[in-house]
Order: C-alpha cells, then structure tokens, then sequence
C-alpha cells in the first residue's frame, strides 16, 4: 500500500496494513480458486476451514484450552450489554462503572434485569470517570450472578492495570482485545467488539466458559443464546464472513510479530511517548486520568488549555497526517488511541507535533 497516514482513531481503528493486503487479495480471489472469499457459502468446505483456524489461532494467542469457546456475533459489543444479561442473569450482577462504557452496560443491564438486580459495585461517575474506582470501594456481593467490568475504558483513557479475580468475572475488553496477555482462562466470558484492534465493525468476538452453560437460562431466540451460538460454530445465522476473514488475517500478524507478550511490550512503550510528551509539556497538555497506573495503553486522553486551541491542535495534525485525534463527543479534548496496529513512528510523529505545537503556543 503506498500511502497510509497515522489514523488514532478510537474505532473503527487503523489495521495491521500486511492484514489488510491478505484480506484484500482474498476478497478478490481466494487461494486462487476465481471467487472471493466473501462471495461463498458460509456452510461451505472453504468458509469452514476459516472458522476453524481464526478458533484455533484465538485460543493459542490466548493460551486457552477446552474450557471455552469462541463465538461470533453480531449486534455491537452493545448487543452484548444484554445478552449477558439476558442469558446469565438470576437474581443479582455486580457492575464496576468507571466510566461511559461499564455505564452503558450497567444502565443496559437494568433495562432486562427486573425482577432480577443490576448492582453497582462503585462508580466513580462523581469525578468524571477521571479514574477506575479501586478494588478496596468495591462493595461486591458474593452470592452475585456474576461481576462484570471493561478493563479499558475507551472514551475516559483509563485501564485495569491488572483483571480482577473473581470466579465469576465477566470482560468487555473491546479496546484493549489481545493487546497484552489476557488471563481469559479465569474468566466467565470476555467479549469485544473487532473494530478497534481486531477487524472491521460488525463482528464481536466472545470467549465463554462452557461451564456457564447448564445455569444458563431460556432466551427468546436461539440466535440470542450463547450455548446455541457456540454449538453451531456461530452459524444459526449467517455470519459475518468477511469480517472473520480480517480477523484470521489479524489473528496470524499477531501471531507473527511475536503474539500477545511482544504486543504488550510494543504498546508500553507507543504509550510511554505520548504520556512522556504529556508530562513534560509544562502544563500545556493535562492528562485526564487522575491515577497514573491507570493510564490506559491504547487511548490516551488529554485536554489542551482552550477549545480554540484544541481545535487548531487536531486541524492541524490532519495537515500534518495525523486524524483521528478529537475527543469522544461528550468528554471534548483529545484521544489518541494507537491500538495494536499503530507503529511506534506514529506515536512519535504525534509527540513530535505536541512539542512543536506547544512551544509555539505557549
Ligand atoms: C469498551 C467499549 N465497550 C463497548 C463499546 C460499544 O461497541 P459497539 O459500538 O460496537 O456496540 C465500545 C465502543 O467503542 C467500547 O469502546
């Protein structure tokens, strides 16, 4: 590809480039076969080895054994806000709300939960999410359902430097999905939606343990239910079949660039460029996360000291080759997510910009 530019977008993000080259060629022709892979059955022998391998490759990345298993589905990580509920709730779930998106699932979670009880363990929505509420305010209930948490707040810029233990512990991991190790083993379900370090929108990516199964209750529709979903390979409706294909693509770039330890590794230090530019600007850019473990790998918030200057900031990185940099709609500022795919040149391009922009603005 010949011209890429350095897209922070918060997703649907920036993709590994050689994944998108493979993805491209297989949406024309397939393995050399004269049709691409988007324009076959979904039941056929070629679609079923894809299924069978991006399974295969997700469990290995992730060190997983039979415990789980992989399912697609569609609807957003959103439609899984209800689902879960949907299909594991009984009479109460513990929620940790630490910023918009363990919010909305909570607020979600509420809207099927009657007669059943949606917790809030702690929130700390009183200091504009600027943080993850810490394990010791956490007010959970052992006898809970399940407790659920996304360890990477999107929008708020801030992570669970570690998952919690909990036996029954329920992920969304959307924006930081296989960009470190995951202790998924332990966990009851972890889900994502692609669109940020995986693949295209339209897909979200589960791991459920199948020991959730006997306790799980009737839902409306099979398509709804995760046993069923996971017993047809995800296939009791048509799935989203290109979308999979990238995220085979993505799953093997992954896998070659050294797998989850090596991506880890890349993303500390992508992150440490930025909060470093941050931190030595003199106050110019202010970090928005209060807890500095907290400080999320992937989106890296910041606020600059007038509007006017926040938008001549991310007009002019667009000149310069850098899009993608508002802040969410409703929190204002800057974002820059650099998932997986984002190479570490871009993060110092940006840094470079910061400097640069302070120094003449100052
Ligand atoms: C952490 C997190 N959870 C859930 C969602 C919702 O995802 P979707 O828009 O795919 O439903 C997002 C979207 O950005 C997110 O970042």
């Amino acid at each position: 590809m010949s011209h890429r530019i350095f897209n922070f977008s918060a997703g649907p993000a920036m993709l590994p480039t050689e994944a998108l080259e493979k993805s491209a060629a297989a949406l024309l022709d397939y393995q050399g076969k004269g049709f691409g892979i988007a324009e076959v059955s979904h039941r056929g022998k070629e679609f079923d080895a894809v299924v069978d391998e991006t399974i295969q490759r997700c469990k290995q990345l992730l060190n997983l054994g039979d415990s789980h298993d992989v399912v697609f589905l569609q609807g957003g990580a959103t439609a899984l806000f209800t689902l879960i509920p949907m299909n594991f709730l009984h009479t109460s779930a513990d929620y940790l709300v630490g910023g918009e998106w363990s919010k909305k699932a909570a607020n979600n979670g509420k809207e099927v939960a009657p007669p059943a009880k949606i917790n809030v363990v702690a929130s700390s929505e009183s200091s504009n999410f600027d943080h993850s509420p810490p394990p010791s305010e956490w007010k959970l209930d052992p006898s809970a359902d399940y407790f659920h948490v996304c360890t990477n707040e999107t929008v708020h810029g801030h992570r669970l430097p570690t998952w919690p233990k909990h036996p029954n512990l329920i992920v969304d991991a959307s924006s930081e999905f296989m960009s470190r190790p995951h202790p998924v083993s332990e966990c009851a379900l972890v889900y994502g939606g692609a669109q940020k370090n995986l693949g295209p929108s339209g897909l979200v990516l589960a791991i459920v343990r199948k020991e959730l199964y006997p306790k799980q209750k009737k839902t409306p529709a099979k398509l709804w239910s995760f046993k069923d979903l996971a017993e047809s390979k995800s296939m009791i409706n048509t799935p989203p079949t290109f979308g999979i294909y990238i995220l085979l693509e993505v799953f093997r770039w992954i896998e070659s660039k050294g797998g989850l330890v090596a991506m880890e590794k890349l993303n500390a230090t992508k992150a440490k460029v930025l909060y470093d530019a941050i931190d030595n600007s003199g106050g110019f850019y202010k970090g928005t996360v209060s807890v500095k473990e907290q400080r999320s790998h992937m989106n890296v918030t910041y606020r600059l000291p007038s509007n006017e200057l926040t938008d001549e900031f991310v007009k002019t990185a667009t000149k310069n080759g850098m899009v993608g940099l508002k802040g969410y709609r409703t929190v204002g500022g800057i974002r820059a997510s650099i998932y997986n795919a984002m190479p570490v040149e871009g993060c110092q391009a940006l840094a470079s910009f910061m400097k640069d922009f302070a120094s003449k603005k100052s």
